[in-house]
């Protein structure tokens, strides 16, 4: 995993829960706590933070890790607000991760591990992603599509009838999008 995903998430966990917190995940996980943005760090030492996390809080890793993607997002629009541009809604710009977001990244982040993802297009409002990696971090992704509604100013429901955690051989995300002032 990229040093600037460590970046994000010392970032997020730090302007919610102050410097000491990160400290604690540092010395409970055994994380080494430096990381540049363009090194390589072993994908253990994130799922050690996010374990932490989840001893610390209570919540589960999952739930971390969704957190971490939603909040990641408004960090990487801050940074690259030409990634989003191009698009006028959520399901705009996650049709276009393979072929354009992940691509971007990889030119900026030299070797970064990026899924590839399938897609069932739906039109403005849906869109079903089918995820594959041996990092099995579909709660993630589910935070990263969170993160990628709330910056359109939209809301998302997002159903997982399928998941590579319970054996499935790919995770199934059926998401459905609705502007907020829309919704109920
Ligand atoms: C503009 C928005 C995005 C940016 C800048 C971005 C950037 C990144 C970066 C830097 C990594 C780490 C790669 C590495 O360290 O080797 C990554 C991985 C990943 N991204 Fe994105 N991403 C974006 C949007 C999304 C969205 C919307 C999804 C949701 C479907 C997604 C799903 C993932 C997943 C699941 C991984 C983990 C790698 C794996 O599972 O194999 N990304 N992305």
């Amino acid at each position: 995993m990229k040093g600037i995903v460590f970046n994000i998430l010392e970032r997020v966990v730090t302007d919610t829960h102050g410097a000491d917190t990160w400290d604690t995940l540092l010395d409970r996980s055994g994380a080494s706590g430096v990381y540049s943005a363009l090194g390589s760090y072993p994908d253990a030492e994130l799922i050690g933070l996010v374990v932490a996390a989840s001893e610390l809080t209570g919540a589960s890793p999952g739930d971390v890790l969704r957190w971490f993607g939603t909040e990641a997002i408004a960090i990487f629009h801050a940074r690259y607000p030409e990634l989003f541009a191009g698009h006028s809604h959520s399901t705009a710009l996650l049709a276009r991760l393979n072929d354009v977001i992940h691509p971007e990244v990889r030119k900026l982040y030299p070797g970064a591990e990026v899924p590839e993802f399938d897609f069932e297009l739906g039109g403005r409002e849906s869109i079903v992603i089918i995820y594959r990696s041996s990092k099995r971090l579909c709660a993630l992704a589910e935070g990263l599509i969170q993160g990628t509604a709330r910056m359109y100013g939209e809301s998302v429901t997002i159903a997982h009838p399928r998941c590579l955690l319970r054996s499935d051989e790919s995770c199934r995300l059926e998401c459905a999008f609705l502007p907020l002032a829309a919704t109920p």
